[in-house]
Formats: structure tokens, sequence, C-alpha cells
């Protein structure tokens, strides 16, 4: 950031994949982990906890889909891998309303793709 950019337009801006592939496709997809329940989930508490400055959007593949289902959250960066609502409940409460980390359920620098090609 240089002091020339804006302030962030959303206190938490969360991209959830849903992103859909043929079933038996290699690197999976994480619509078939169930990240649209989580996205629908996650939605619906923000709106039912009056979280401001929050927005969450679908997303297309993020490219770590081995580690998915993946979320990143902006302006921080920070990448999640929730299996359950229980962890997308807490990804809620403890990073975005109390600006904490839930590091059981970050994804890491070491969670990368496989080569291409
Ligand atoms: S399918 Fe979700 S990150 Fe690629």
């Amino acid at each position: 950031m240089t002091d020339a950019d804006p302030t962030p337009f959303y206190a938490a801006h969360i991209f959830v994949c849903t992103n859909r592939r043929q079933e038996g496709h290699p690197r999976g997809c994480c619509a078939a982990a169930g990240s649209e329940k989580l996205r629908d989930y996650m939605k619906a508490r923000a709106k039912e906890l009056k979280v401001a400055r929050i927005r969450v959007n679908s997303a297309g593949c993020l490219d770590r889909c081995e580690f998915g289902p993946a979320m990143v959250i902006y302006p921080e960066g920070v990448w999640y891998r929730p299996k359950t609502v229980e962890d997308v409940e807490e990804i809620l409460q403890v990073h975005v309303i109390g600006g904490g980390r839930v590091p059981r359920l970050m994804l890491t620098e070491k969670d990368v793709p496989p080569p291409k090609g």
C-alpha cells in the first residue's frame, strides 16, 4: 500500500471459490468440497450479525484447489480452508469481527498447487 491508495472500500472482502469441475478431475474442485454451502452461511451470518463493511463474493478457481474449499480475506490476504459451517463461524467471529486469526484453518505458503505441465 502507498499513501496514495484509497482506504479499502470493504473492511473485509471475502472471496469463496465456488468453481465446479467435472467429477474425477485430478485437481478436484471447491464446489464438490461444499464451498457453496459455506459461502451461503458466511453471507447469511454476516447479515444476521450486521457486520459492517463486509462483502462475501463467489469466486472462480483461485488455483489452490487441492487445499479447498479455498477462501481468501482482503485486505489482509489471509487464506483459509474451512470444511464446515462451524469453521466459517469461527473465521467470522475470530478474524472478521475480532481481528484475530484462526491458524488451524489457514493455508500457508507451503500450500501451493502442483507444477503445471
Ligand atoms: S477449484 Fe477452488 S481453488 Fe480451484
